[in-house]
């Protein structure tokens, strides 16, 4: 219970949705809460590591030593986690990053009186958890997330693979009592040695399984 196995080491997560800009007031985003990132940094904190969230817009609170860095857009976190990335132990990408973002964002207003039809064409955005695999540092134990409808297993274990990560927390995000906005989860713990179903329980729960499992890597170094 007392545990403080992670005592000294720095710890990285990103959490929440991003919001994609299509003028001042109106966004594309997505129905991620912040619960399951928030899990994971309170877990974190609790044995004893020093925990920085980089968060979407959330309407959560959590310990005062935990240090928040608030963005918006899925630029902002990119840019963020690229600053800062390297000086941490463990990352977690939990964030439910919006993978397109409006090609253009008005400054004003867009007005309905121009027109009866509006087509929005989207771009790419930076995607984070790869650019952190493709540039790890050594040491670095590397958690990415998979949010899945359908083939969960296999396109989960493709981003392990494309993504350089050293363990996929994959939720199929249908499933009741799993994945956005709940506060539980089902997910299965991927890694290129084992893949490990867990049974539904809470995010903070997820939490210590997927730091137990970081544990074990550490002491393997
Ligand atoms: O916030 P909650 O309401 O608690 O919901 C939790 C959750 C469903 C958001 C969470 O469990 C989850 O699945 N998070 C990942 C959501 C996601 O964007 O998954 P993905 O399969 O599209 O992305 C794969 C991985 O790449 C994720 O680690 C994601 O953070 C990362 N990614 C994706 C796109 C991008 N541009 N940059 C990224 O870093």
């Amino acid at each position: 219970l007392c545990s403080q196995d992670l005592a000294g080491k720095k710890v990285l997560i990103t959490a929440g949705p991003t919001r994609e800009y299509l003028d001042p007031i109106r966004f594309i985003s997505n129905r991620s809460s912040g619960k399951m990132g928030y899990a994971i940094a309170e877990e974190a904190y609790k044995r004893g590591a020093q925990v920085t969230v980089v968060s979407g817009p959330v309407s959560i609170n959590t310990y005062a030593d935990i240090e928040i860095i608030h963005v918006q857009t899925a630029s902002q976190m990119y840019q963020k986690v690229k600053e800062i990335y390297e000086q941490y132990d463990i990352l977690i990408f939990s964030a439910a990053v919006a993978d397109y973002r409006p090609k253009t964002t008005n400054e004003t207003k867009i007005k309905k009186e121009n027109t009866d039809e509006l087509v929005i064409e989207l771009i790419k955005n930076p995607d984070i958890l790869k650019f952190v695999g493709e540039n790890k540092k050594p040491g670095q134990i590397i958690v990415g997330f998979s949010a899945e409808t359908e083939n969960v297993l296999e396109n989960s274990q493709k981003k392990l693979e494309e993504k350089n990560a050293d363990l996929i927390v994959a939720n199929n995000v249908l499933e009741e009592g799993a994945g956005f906005d709940v506060d539980t989860n089902i997910v299965t713990l991927i890694s290129k040695e084992k893949v490990e179903n867990l049974p539904k329980m809470s995010k903070s729960e997820v939490a210590k399984r997927i730091f137990d499992h970081v544990v074990t890597y550490l002491c393997k170094m």
